[in-house]
Formats: structure tokens, C-alpha cells, sequence
């Protein structure tokens, strides 16, 4: 018999009936240290005090209007986003394959208002991955995520990640959009290195490109920037986020410059949820905190703790670990033993860490990880590594 709940996922034996900042709780008492931030979402940690406050304090006065209405708090978050970004405009969704969806339909309608309708091809690339929706699974046109679900969205052509000649070779007059991911997260953890992202931003200005970038799971300080491709020196045209923007809250955003969002007229697109109080309150408090003096100064200190502890247990343990790579607190380790075995001997040692492709466990811990929490995160992994060895003896 089915279950009451869909049966998509194959989901751990854990249940947690509590967060507080680093750690999840299990209603036992057992508490496991999240080096998953719930995939890169809880970016400030669980019940981070002051997202509570923020959240409960918009609870307490307004929840929904729809986006028939002027809301106070979309603007304000807006604001500090063109603020901070190569942004001049942003709309908000609830999820980061929404933002998919837009980022789709802008770099289309732009180029349909430009005089331009034939130019409805996306470039995107293996190993990528944009969301579960129609535009989401056809932009990354793995088999794993399409089979079965045809005829899939036309109009995305599939190019190995970093063959410069294959894309070279792609450009025709009817590709209108570039789309990537700064650094791949379900893909493994691969970060495109800053030459790759000039490269390929001077290629969209030399065709008259539109240049995607999918920060869902590398924005919002993930990489130790407020977005990942301010290391490159460049910037898109439009921007999908989601994950970190809301710390927990259902928020996801599409940022675009004014060029490119010419198309996108009242009426062009629309969402009931996004954009509401709620989640903009909140989304607020993050960016103020992730903005604020010397967070992301930090992140970038903890992430090359985290590295060089990481690079000393990989060392320790070549059964079990190949290699660490990363960007920031975005950090894969390619295993040798198989990574679900390495997650779920994690589990045993009470420390959580997510499986990518590759062959890779993702750590993705709250930006606001401790020094402390960093060593008994390597403590946690050397001690999963150390039981897996002697299983497998
Ligand atoms: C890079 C990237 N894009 C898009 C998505 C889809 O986001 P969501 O699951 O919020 O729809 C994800 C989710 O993992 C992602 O990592």
C-alpha cells in the first residue's frame, strides 16, 4: 500500500523535534551536529533568535495579502538586495525551482521583445541541477531526473561542464541564455574556477548572451562572498536564489538588471505566496545579518579552519576520503568508500553531512558554525571514518 506521504524520498531513520543554532535534537535527547544546514537552507542555524523575533513579530501582525497590494516588507528586502547585488530589480518566489521558472520565461520574453523569437535556446551543463519542475529537470537534462517525465520543456541544449570547445561550438543565432551554476552543489560540489566565469561572461557579451546564474545553493555567503560570483569580478544578468535568502523560511528570488528584465511587464508573471510578510520579514533579517559588519569575514575565517581540519582527516583516512573541494563553507569531500556508507556511519557518530553525485558528502554547515563546533565536527567525521574502516575489516 502507498504511503500517506508520497513516496519520492528515501529518507534517514532521524526525526528532530528541536534546532538550536549548529545542533538538531532528536526527541530522546540525542543531538547531532547539522553539517547540512537542511541542504544549505538553515544559513544563520536553527532558531537563529533573531529570525525568530523577526518571524514571530510579523506573525503576530500580518501573514498574507497577496501581491495585490503594496507589501512593505517585499520592498525593504528588494531594496537591500539591488543595494547590495549588480541587481536593479527583483521578484520574489518560494523556492528555488520557481526561480528556475522565471529566470527561464525572462531570458525568453527578453528576447521576444528584442525582435528576437527564435533565440529560445538555454545553454546548460552536465552534472547541473536547477529544480524539480518541467524547466527545472529539462534545463538539467539528466536521464535520472527526466525519464518518464517527457515531452520535457524544448529548447535546452546539454554541454559537458567545461568543455570550452563544445560551447565554443554551441553558440548559434538561436541561443539566447547561458545558465550555470558558480559552483555545483547536487553535481558534487564543483566550483567553475573565477577564469571559467570571466571567460564565459565575456563569451555572453561577445554574442549578445543572456548570463544565468543559479546561486540557489551558493548565494547568500555560502562561498564567503554575499553571492559566489563576486570572486570572478563579474556579474549575470539574472540570478536565481533561494535556500540561505529566507534561513529556513520558504523565500526564493530572481535578481536581474533592468536590461534584462525589460520583458517582464505587469501582468508577464505572478505567484500567490511569493513575496508575502512573512517571508520577506525574515528574508530581511538575513540579509541585514549576512551584510552586516564582519559576518562574512568570519565565514570566510571558519571556512579555512574547516578546510585545513578537513584536509589533515582526508590525509588520515585515505579508505575512507580522496580529497576536499569547495568554495567557502561549500565544501565536498570525494570519498573512496561509498558516500552513503560514510553519511550513515555519520549518523552512528551523531553528525549530520548530505550526499551529492560524484561519489561526494556535502558540508554545508550554518554560516554561524563555531571554532569549537568545527573541531568536534572533525572529531564527529574521524570517529564515523575510523568505525566505517573497522566494519569493512
Ligand atoms: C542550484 C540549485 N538550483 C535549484 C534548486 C531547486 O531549489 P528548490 O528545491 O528550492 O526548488 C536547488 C535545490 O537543491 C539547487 O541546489
Amino acid at each position: 500500500m502507498i504511503p500517506s506521504v508520497l513516496p519520492t524520498y528515501s529518507r534517514a531513520p532521524l526525526s528532530f523535534v528541536k534546532g538550536e543554532g549548529s545542533w538538531l535534537i532528536e526527541a530522546d535527547g540525542r543531538r547531532f551536529l547539522d553539517l547540512g544546514a537542511g541542504i544549505a537552507v538553515n544559513a544563520l542555524g536553527h532558531a537563529n533568535p533573531e529570525l525568530v523575533a523577526a518571524l514571530t513579530e510579523q506573525a503576530g501582525a500580518l501573514w498574507h495579502t497577496s501581491n495585490l497590494y503594496q507589501i512593505p516588507q517585499q520592498q525593504a528586502l528588494a531594496d537591500k538586495l539591488v543595494e547590495a547585488s549588480f541587481a536593479d530589480t527583483v521578484f520574489f518566489t518560494n523556492s528555488g525551482t520557481e526561480s528556475c521558472e522565471l529566470a527561464v520565461k525572462m531570458a525568453r520574453k527578453y528576447w521576444y521583445d528584442k525582435g528576437h523569437p527564435e533565440k529560445t535556446d538555454i545553454i546548460a551543463f552536465s552534472g547541473s541541477f536547477h529544480g524539480r519542475s518541467s524547466a527545472g529537470i529539462a534545463a538539467a537534462g539528466s536521464e535520472k531526473m527526466t525519464k518518464g517525465f517527457g515531452p520535457l520543456l524544448p529548447g535546452f541544449v546539454h554541454l559537458p561542464w567545461g568543455d570550452d570547445a563544445a560551447l565554443a561550438e554551441a553558440i548559434s543565432d538561436t541561443v539566447g541564455a547561458i545558465l550555470v551554476e558558480p559552483v555545483q552543489g547536487e553535481g558534487g560540489i564543483i566550483p567553475m574556477a573565477d577564469d571559467k566565469l570571466k571567460a564565459l561572461r565575456a563569451l555572453c557579451d561577445d554574442k549578445g548572451i543572456l548570463l544565468i546564474l543559479d546561486e540557489v545553493q551558493c548565494g547568500m555567503g555560502r562561498t564567503g562572498r554575499l553571492f559566489a560570483h563576486e570572486w570572478a569580478g563579474i556579474t549575470p544578468d539574472i540570478m536565481m536564489v533561494a535556500k540561505g535568502i529566507g534561513g529556513g523560511f520558504p523565500l526564493g528570488a530572481v535578481l536581474a538588471t533592468e536590461e534584462a528584465a525589460s520583458g517582464m511587464t505587469a501582468g508577464t508573471h505572478g505567484s500567490t505566496y511569493g513575496g508575502n510578510p512573512l517571508g520577506c520579514a525574515v528574508g530581511s533579517k538575513v540579509m541585514d545579518i549576512v551584510t552586516g559588519p564582519g559576518f562574512l569575514d568570519e565565514v570566510n575565517r571558519k571556512a579555512g579552519l574547516l578546510r585545513q581540519k578537513l584536509e589533515g582527516l582526508v590525509a588520515s583516512h585515505p579508505e575512507v576520503f580522496e580529497a576536499v573541494r569547495g568554495s567557502g563553507l561549500m565544501l565536498g569531500i570525494k570519498c573512496v568508500a561509498a558516500n552513503m556508507d560514510v553519511v550513515k556511519a555519520g549518523y552512528d557518530q551523531l553528525v549530520l553531512t548530505v550526499p551529492a553525485a560524484d561519489n561526494v558528502i556535502r558540508l554545508l554547515p550554518p554560516l554561524t558554525i563555531s571554532d569549537d563546533e568545527i573541531d568536534a565536527a572533525i572529531a564527529r567525521l574521524d570517529a564515523a571514518a575510523t568505525a566505517l574502516v573497522a566494519e569493512t575489516a
